[in-house]
């Protein structure tokens, strides 16, 4: 199977078919298993991989670069403030020279469409370390994180609470992809992309699964096996973060909305976490919390997409 996704890109989770996705989360169980019993395997041999971003980072940032290097390749971390990209330079011809350099080109941008230019006019694969669309990398991450923890996807029910943002788009389609019930609870303005429900329904109806939307924070945790959150202002609403606590605070997770999901609830955040906002830290330091290891993950599952990839 791995040669069907070999010089594809990987931009959308929705792009890809169930078994598709499973064989990245097998070799992402298989490249952990390696990498804790020191069996790295250099399995990007002198390749060279651009990491661009157009936004901070420090999870997506670090565990490319080690991951990278655990793969025998190397990485070329690329801030666009230092490329000519700042000075106007095309992304499309920015694409196609880097294409002349590098194997792979991963990249954190603002507009989801920069993405897409880098692979229409780039000739090597591009893989999405967050759009203002969509974050792939992070929840192909946290399915591992769920299997790991709960043994199974299918039939699990995930509460994500508060803004209906690239993070939620990416779980609606990670979840319903693998027969999850995704509830999603968001205040009444801030609810996920419609094409992104209407799509997520089909692939629940496909797996099994399910899609809700509530603005009731209380009726998506009820007997969730996992209540996720994100921060309330993304990167880039910096401008809207005073109004958005106001109006996202009855989904904040606490302990009193932790205490109605199912006794066994994980809870999760892909981080960073504004603690005493979206969460607060007697849940992320708690008992129920999962989120150092869903950071893990991340460079586990990287590397999966990395070699299954490029
Ligand atoms: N979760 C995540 O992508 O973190 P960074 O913004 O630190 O990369
Ligand atoms: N929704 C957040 C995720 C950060 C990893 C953002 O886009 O800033």
């Amino acid at each position: 199977m791995a040669h069907s996704l070999k010089g594809k890109s990987f931009l959308q989770i929705s792009d890809f078919s169930r078994e598709e996705l499973e064989e990245i989360l097998a070799q992402g169980e298989k490249l952990k298993l390696d990498h804790l019993s020191g069996k790295d395997e250099p399995l990007l041999k002198g390749k060279s991989i651009g990491v661009l971003f157009e936004k901070p980072s420090t999870r997506t940032r670090i565990s490319f670069a080690v991951g990278i290097f655990e793969l025998g390749a190397q990485a070329l971390i690329l801030d666009t403030s230092n490329l000519q990209l700042k000075r106007g330079e095309t992304v499309a011809d920015t694409a196609r020279v880097l294409s002349r350099y590098l194997h792979a080109i991963v990249a954190r941008v603002y507009a989801h469409k920069t993405l897409e230019e880098l692979r229409d006019y780039g000739s090597v694969p591009v893989i999405n370390a967050l759009s203002d669309f969509t974050h792939p990398c992070q929840i192909m991450g946290d399915l591992l994180t769920i299997r790991e923890k709960k043994n199974r996807l299918d039939g699990l029910k995930l509460a994500y609470l508060g803004d209906g943002n690239n993070v939620c788009h990416s779980l609606m389609f990670g979840g319903t992809k693998f027969g999850m019930h995704v509830a999603v609870a968001t205040p009444e303005g801030y609810e996920p992309d419609e094409k992104v429900t209407e799509l997520s329904k089909k692939f629940a109806e496909e797996s099994g699964g399910a899609i809700t939307l509530t603005h009731d924070p209380f009726e998506a945790v009820k007997d969730a096996d996992v209540i996720y959150t994100d921060v309330w202002a993304s990167m880039g609403e910096e401008a809207e973060h005073d109004e958005r606590v106001k109006v996202m605070k009855p989904y904040q997770i606490n302990d009193n909305l932790v205490d109605k999901a199912r006794k066994d609830v994980i809870v999760m955040h892909c981080l960073p976490a504004h603690r005493g906002e979206e969460i607060v830290d007697s849940v992320i330091d708690g008992p129920h919390s999962v989120v150092w290891d869903q950071a893990e993950n991340r460079l586990h599952i990287q590397k999966a997409i990395l070699s299954l990839f490029v």
